[in-house]
């Protein structure tokens, strides 16, 4: 398993820019079984995640190739309806399967999805709300048997949970809705920018929805949808974990690629700090040693603290003076990164669902180990600014969600070198 080895301390100038988001992609890549014609990704970022789910729909028979740099064409003219455990177990988001299969075969075997160390991935949201639109669920041997070839119709779909609502879940419900036979109304759907880039490429395919970008969706169902080309938005979550790398001392870069106002709640969090946006939609952040003030940060379903920012964001506070509190209130267990942080002298405690931290004069280098996609983004950012030598293994971890993240960070001055697993005993020996 590759890892990196990061040399801490280098300041970090220049431009870096994002690629399309990994969590618009994956749902819009689903969609493409919604029409049997061809669809054209564009801004498709190389990440494992995506290459992944392009493995999954190739295997329910679509034909998937790319057709150029960060660029993909999918036909999906004759599709099964069985999505295998071996596939679905490598990643949640393959849920988003369930939605086009009923809406083009009106029946699906979806294996349910693994969980995963950053919490429950409950599904009950996805399926009641399938079987508001008529679709009978059975669930055993570990498949969700899905089938509404006798009776499907639109319906009231309230999504609402405990945490507020489910993205991949609206999705879900959403591509469904669109060549589901009358009108299906979504309350508390989810609103966050994947959702609207999902909803936006849904239109140019045919399907009649509105009130998009808020929590109500309405969907008129049509007989059929038609193929489009749709260029992805780019990645807000990117975006905000080079805004964090940005805002270590001595450091100014420009961040490209993403929509800002996708990102009020995390730039708004940090209105001390040197960030300026410009009129083409660059984000200009300058790191001013000591600036960033100590805060209380809950993470919210969009437009609140992005869950998925929240672990770069202790690592920015456990550099920052003073003590400052992080509650999670979507995965309240999504803490896996505090206790890497602390073998690099992060003073964190958990309390709850809520990490306490106290600010330190720095971090030291440590080796530390990945274990999810956004831990290990935090603890790159703690390498760079760490005194010495960190080695984050198991870095495939990273790779799912970040496409070249050491090039990019290294084009502005980072020291970051990719270890094969042949290599890395001798440089942990050393
Ligand atoms: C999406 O996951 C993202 N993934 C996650 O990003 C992100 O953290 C999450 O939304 C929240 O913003 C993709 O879009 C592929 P949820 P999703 O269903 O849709 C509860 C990353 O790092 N819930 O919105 O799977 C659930 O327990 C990933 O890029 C139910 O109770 O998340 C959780 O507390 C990690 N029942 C909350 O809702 C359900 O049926 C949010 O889950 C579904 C969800």
């Amino acid at each position: 398993m590759d890892a990196f080895r990061i040399e801490g301390g280098s300041p970090l100038s220049g431009d870096i820019t994002v690629g399309g988001a990994k969590n618009a992609c994956l749902p819009i890549f689903a969609a493409c079984l919604l029409t049997e014609e061809t669809c054209v990704i564009e801004n498709v970022p190389d990440l494992s995640d995506v290459r992944f789910m392009a493995e999954l729909i190739e295997h329910l028979g679509a034909d998937v190739k790319q057709a150029g740099p960060n660029k993909w064409a999918i036909t999906a003219k004759n599709i099964s309806s069985k999505a295998p455990y071996d596939l679905v177990r490598k990643m949640r988001a393959s849920v988003c399967l369930m939605g086009p299969l009923i809406a083009r075969l009106r029946y699906a075997e979806i294996s349910i999805p693994g969980g995963c160390v950053i919490g429950q991935r409950p599904i009950d949201l996805h399926l009641r709300g399938l079987s508001k639109l008529g679709c009978e669920v059975e669930v055993k041997n570990g498949y969700v048997y899905l089938d509404a070839r006798s009776n499907l119709h639109g319906n009231h779909v309230f999504l609402g949970g405990r945490y507020g609502s489910t993205v991949t879940g609206t999705a879900n419900i959403l591509m469904a809705a669109t060549l589901t036979p009358g009108i299906t109304r979504i309350d508390s759907a989810a609103c966050e920018p994947e959702i609207v880039d999902l909803c936006n490429m849904l239109v140019k395919m045919g399907a009649k929805i509105d009130g998009i970008g808020s929590h109500s969706l309405t969907i008129e169902g049509v007989d059929k949808l038609n193929g489009c080309t749709h260029h992805v938005i780019g990645d807000r979550i990117e975006a905000g974990t080079y805004i964090v790398a940005g805002l270590f001392p001595g450091n100014q870069i420009t961040i490209r690629g993403a929509d800002p106002s996708h990102l009020s709640a995390f730039i708004h969090s940090l209105e001390e700090a040197d960030i300026k946006i410009d009129s083409d939609n660059n984000i200009h952040v300058t790191g001013h040693a000591w600036r960033i003030k100590s805060k209380e940060i809950i993470t919210l379903p969009y437009p609140g603290f992005p869950t998925d920012l929240q672990a770069q964001m202790a690592t920015l506070l456990a550099v920052t003076p003073g003590i400052s509190i992080i509650t999670e209130r979507i995965y309240p267990h999504r803490f896996m990164h505090v206790s890497e942080l602390q073998r690099m002298g992060a003073h964190i405690s958990i309390e709850g669902s809520s990490a306490i931290i106290v600010g330190q004069e720095s971090l030291s280098g440590a080796p530390v180990m990945a274990s999810d996609l956004r831990a290990s983004a935090a603890l790159v950012l703690a390498g760079l600014v760490a005194q010495g030598e960190t080695i984050v293994q198991r870095i495939y971890h990273i790779d799912r969600g970040y496409e070249s993240i050491d090039a990019k960070l290294n084009a502005l001055g980072a020291k970051i070198e990719r270890l094969s697993s042949e290599e890395l005993p001798l440089k942990l020996a050393s």
